[in-house]
């Protein structure tokens, strides 16, 4: 396994979907952040199972417990660390996909590279669970980033087989209008008939015992201009990396990204007017990042989540201990779609990256607030 992310942030996740807690440790945060323990608590909810019509029924408070790194409030210096308990694990769900692999999951390549020695009970380390842990990392990442006047956000931007669309994100400058109607409607989007559809849409394949996918839409607004370390460690070397990471997701884009191909130079590439604060690109089809180096411009980004594979309907698979041919109809519970409950996974990663990537760049006093009455001590 290599569950471990970043350069000059470490981050580790550890835990299975019923182990009896999952968790994290992000070495090299700086001291002096404030963390709102509370604001963190309503991130992970927004990620929660059982919050919704259209998530899973399973049932967890998300809470994570911190066992270091804090102190008063605010980061020590120390690695944060912080357990995540599981409660409502139903294991007996399981048993048969050790022998008879999900088509779509990662049973089959599991039992293959680890020789049957992995946990498969609600998908082990694999699971969709897991993100819990990198919310609880990133829910402290984007209060730092905020105290810098970095925003992130994110959407649905699409949902479906026919897909249906939000409107995009500001791709020029922070919307907070933009932030709140995200917040209050049935889904993360930003229209709130966008958002009816989806859900059902999202309800009918539950309804066939299916599943659907979508894309999530993520801007990062406010990032300094000149963060990023080509050629394997720029902006979207990190975002990419962090983000296929996240379970299910299959495709990461950047600004007009695969739509790119089909512009001309003169449509695609960005101009620059001078402002009172320097230069500046006046369109955004980069994404906010050039040779791997943010270009001031919103940082915005996509990823594909694909229909989560766990599905009532029969598929055809195998019966690896017998060595036949077999069908499978997964039993347990699982979301009809991962998509809404993915959107505060990708702010939560997008801040990982960036802050990780801050950090590298400018050193532990990018963030936080001295407790001395000289600094220069
Ligand atoms: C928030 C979240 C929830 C998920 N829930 C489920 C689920 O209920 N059932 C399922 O089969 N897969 C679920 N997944 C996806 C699987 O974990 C994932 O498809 C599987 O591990 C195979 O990895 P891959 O799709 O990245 O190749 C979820 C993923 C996320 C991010």
């Amino acid at each position: 396994m290599a569950s471990v992310f970043g350069n000059a942030l470490k981050l580790s996740i550890f835990g299975q979907s019923h182990s009896p807690a999952i968790g994290f440790t992000l070495d090299g945060v700086p001291a002096g952040i404030p963390v709102d323990t509370e604001r963190l608590q309503a991130f992970m909810d927004r990620r929660a199972p059982g919050r919704a019509r259209t998530s899973t029924a399973r049932r967890e408070a998300d809470a994570p417990e911190f066992l270091g790194g804090l102190t008063d409030g605010h980061t020590n210096g120390a690695p944060l660390a912080a357990i995540i308990r599981n409660g409502d694990a139903r294991s007996h769900d399981y048993d048969e996909l050790r022998r008879i692999p999900r088509p779509g999951h990662a049973d089959l390549p599991a039992r293959i590279k680890y020789r049957n020695n992995h946990d498969v009970a609600g998908g082990g380390h694999f699971s969709g669970r897991l993100t819990a842990a990198l919310c609880a990392a990133g829910g402290v990442a984007l209060q730092a980033l905020e105290s810098r006047g970095i925003h992130i956000v994110a959407h649905i931007a699409s949902l479906g087989p026919k897909p249906i669309t939000d409107m995009p994100l500001d791709a020029m400058a922070y919307n907070p209008a933009q932030a709140t109607l995200i917040g209050a409607n049935k889904l993360p989007c930003i229209s709130s008939d966008a958002a009816e559809r989806m859900q059902a849409c999202i309800l009918d394949a539950a309804e066939k015992l299916d599943s659907v996918g979508g894309v999530i839409e993520c801007a990062a607004y406010g990032m300094p201009a000149g963060i990023g370390d080509p050629m394997f460690d720029g902006i979207e070397n990190r975002i990419a990396h962090i983000a296929f990471g996240i379970p299910a997701v299959k495709g990461v884009e950047f600004g007009t990204g695969f739509a790119a191909a089909r512009l001309r130079g003169s449509e695609n590439n960005d101009p620059y007017r001078m402002g009172s604060d320097g230069a500046h690109p006046v369109s955004n089809h980069a994404g906010g990042i050039l040779g791997g180096i943010t270009d001031g411009a919103p940082v915005v980004w996509r990823m594909a989540i694909k229909p989560t594979p766990s599905i009532a309907q029969s598929q055809r698979s195998v019966d690896l201990d017998a060595g036949i041919d077999a069908d499978l109809s997964v039993r347990g519970r699982h979301d009809p779609c991962i998509v809404a409950r993915a959107v505060p996974v990708a702010e939560a990663a997008c801040a990982l990256a960036l802050m990780d990537a801050l950090v590298e760049d400018e050193g532990q006093r990018a963030f936080g607030t001295s407790a001395e009455p000289y600094d220069a001590l």
